[in-house]
């Protein structure tokens, strides 16, 4: 198993505890550990209690009906979430309570009540219906972080129409290949987004990969950023022009508990992202319990989740489950570090934030910027600190801990994925005593082991293959359109037990405390992002000049990981650069921005390396595990399954020599 044993021998030093402060846990939401044996004594039970917290229409029939590995969670209850989210509250006080406050990175900032964000979702539903939307239809998401895109969302949950978010910062291509899988109906963009004070182009992104999407027939334009964009007559619409006339006021759709709410695109192990699908019922108990109980949100809080809605993290800890639960949602649109690193402080500041949600990297990168930065910012309002997204170094958590928690916030380190929809381990931040770069224990009713290749539990102490025992709500449905690969992905790992595989690393202590190690497949998370080795080296050996390429994650101070390529060029090319025709930085830049325009921006490699061979077995498959070693510069590991040995001694000395 790919698991570092120097990560292993870290985190093994690692034994300071943080007990919940007897203030938390007097006020916390949750107080006592008895829940964990409430719910392992009867999780059905459990989850039926709390999809109590919710609004249905018609109530289920039963909890569970589970063919493995096939579940439907709450069979034949009716239910919507936009009406969770929004509706249901109008007939309480929090009518006129803020549901989102919003900063752009310009400095411009809007608050939306309630019964304001009715009226926008409603006008935005409606607008939808106009546009041929009906019950059912894919629409296509490709927005920045701003509240029209919360409302975008809503509106099409409040129509029963699956939405498929696209992170904003994906290239044409990448919007192009998942408006086609799901065959997206509409596209609802904009025509910009800010970031570090330049515009991120989005219509004109989507105009590119429209050309190619003939399943698209309407797209709805928010406008943003104010500059010119082209827009297709019959096609295209502005939605401050549709608004003007149209009205507010639209019926929410009674939708099934599995019905689909939405499909999200996640790297796997291909180069074809997977289609993550997401029902309704069972997401919306699962996102709400976990936000109430896991950041204890009490009704006065001002809430802040740092992700942006193209992630997992935006759509459960951004959108839903705050909004179900009637949270004040801080959004902000920008870059952390503009105009200056103390953004996040400003804001913090600003608007009494008491409950905040980043990643390691971003905690990493405050902290290079310095400690004077947080320093001269008012952060007393927080109360409780939470990560997500790869394992925090305890470093970077002391340091978290210290500097913006001011010594008095637990920090909830919650470990999860796209596919979970959910927190699955985590500590409830008023009962779990915390230990810096652990994500604990797992949460109330969720079953989790760690197997070893035949999916039998290992000892406490010693690594393994995280996975999980027993269905949860809102566990991914299927792959959309594939249900093959939904089985073989998460389920046929380990032959002959339903066990469903992580792809994580993982190793438990003397308390039961989970250590998640990193993927332990060829999955790359860089600056909390998955991104798959296959689909960088599908990317490359696009381009006319690479012959063959291997992609490997790479330790980086700040990202966790940054991606490395190792590539060997066509004749042709080969040639330049040994002539010198042509400069090794020119093919190197040249390679890069062609994988940000077939991936991102975030799939830049941050090094490219030349080789006239990549190591390789006997049937030809790249060992990426030995130039992972090289990179890392590292002993190279077992490589008695080479083809030719020779090849990876000499790439080693030339990788460190650098020269090619
Ligand atoms: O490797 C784990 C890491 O992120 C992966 C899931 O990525 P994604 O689906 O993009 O979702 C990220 C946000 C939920 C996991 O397989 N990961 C996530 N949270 C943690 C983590 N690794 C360690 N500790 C965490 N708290």
């Amino acid at each position: 198993m790919a698991v570092k044993k120097a990560t292993i021998d870290t985190l093994l030093e690692e034994d300071r505890i943080f007990h919940p402060p007897e203030e938390f846990t007097q006020q916390a939401n949750i107080k006592s550990r008895e829940i964990y044996a409430e719910a392992r004594a009867n999780p059905k039970i459990f989850w039926a209690m709390q999809a109590e917290r919710l609004d249905w229409f018609r109530k289920w029939d039963k909890v569970l009906e589970w063919n493995p590995p096939f579940a439907k969670w709450f069979v034949n209850g009716k239910l919507n979430a936009c009406y969770n989210c929004i509706d249901r509250h109008l007939k309480t006080w929090r009518k006129n309570k803020a549901a989102i406050i919003f900063e752009g990175e310009p400095g411009d900032s809007r608050v939306l009540t309630y019964w304001d964000l009715y009226r926008e979702v409603t006008r935005f539903a409606n607008i939808l219906k106009k546009l041929g939307v009906q019950k059912g239809d894919r629409v296509a998401i490709y927005m920045p972080m701003i509240p029209e895109a919360v409302v975008a969302m809503l509106a099409c949950a409040r129509l029963g129409a699956p939405h498929s978010v696209v992170f904003g910062g994906f290239s044409s291509e990448s919007l192009r290949d998942r408006i086609l899988d799901a065959q997206a109906k509409v596209l609802i963009t904009a025509d910009g987004g800010w970031r570090r004070g330049k515009i991120v182009p989005l219509k004109h992104n989507a105009d590119a990969a429209l050309a190619e999407t003939p399943c698209v027939e309407k797209v709805l334009v928010v406008k943003r950023t104010g500059q010119e964009v082209s827009m297709l007559d019959g096609r295209d619409y502005w939605y401050h022009e549709m608004a003007e006339e149209t009205p507010t006021g639209c019926p929410c759709e009674e939708v099934d508990a599995e019905d689909i709410l939405f499909i999200l695109y996640t790297s796997g192990t291909t180069g074809k992202p997977k289609g993550v699908v997401h029902t309704t019922g069972g997401y919306l108990v699962g996102t709400s319990t976990t936000h109430y109980m896991v950041f204890d949100i009490k009704d006065d809080d001002v809430y802040w989740c740092t992700a942006d809605i193209g992630w997992i993290t935006g759509h459960s800890y951004v959108v839903y489950g705050p909004l179900a639960n009637g949270t004040t949602v801080l959004l902000y649109e920008g870059a952390p570090d503009w105009p200056n690193p103390g953004r996040f402080w400003a804001i913090v500041e600003k608007y009494h934030v008491n409950v905040f949600y980043t990643a390691p990297t971003a905690i990493r990168a405050f902290m290079k910027w310095g400690d004077e930065w947080p320093g001269r910012y008012d952060l007393s309002s927080l109360r409780l600190l939470g990560t997500v997204g790869e394992p925090i170094n305890p470093e970077a958590w002391v340091w978290y801990h210290k500097n913006i928690g001011g010594e008095r916030c637990p920090i909830v380190d919650t470990w999860w994925q796209t596919e979970t929809g959910m927190i699955m381990i985590t500590p409830l931040p008023g009962v779990t005593p915390l230990k810096p770069g652990s994500a604990t224990v797992p949460f109330p009713g969720i079953e989790v082991d760690v197997v070893d290749k035949d999916g039998n539990s290992v000892m406490l102490g010693k690594g393994g293959f995280l996975a999980i025992k027993e269905p949860w709500p809102a566990m991914l449905r299927t792959i959309y359109g594939d249900d093959q690969r939904y089985v073989d992905t998460y389920w046929n790992k380990i032959p002959g037990k339903m066990l469903y595989f992580a792809g994580d690393g993982a190793r438990r202590d003397y308390h039961n405390y989970y250590w998640i190690l990193g993927r332990v497949d060829d999955v790359i998370n860089v600056a909390g992002h998955r991104l798959s080795t296959m689909e960088v080296e599908s990317a490359l050996v696009d381009h006319p000049w690479v012959a063959e390429a291997a992609a490997i994650g790479k330790s980086h101070a700040i990202k966790g990981q940054a991606i490395s390529v190792f590539v060997t060029l066509k004749a042709h090319a080969f040639e330049q650069l040994k002539s010198g025709a042509r400069q090794r930085s020119e093919f190197q830049d040249e390679l890069k921005a062609h994988v940000v325009k077939k991936i991102g921006a975030i799939a830049r490699p941050d090094d490219v390396f030349f080789t006239a061979e990549l190591p390789k077995t006997r049937s030809g498959k790249i060992m990426r595990r030995l130039l992972r070693d090289i990179a890392e510069g590292r002993a190279l590991g077992d490589t008695t399954t080479l083809a030719d040995p020779a090849v990876i001694a000499e790439l080693k000395r030339k990788y460190e020599s650098r020269e090619s």
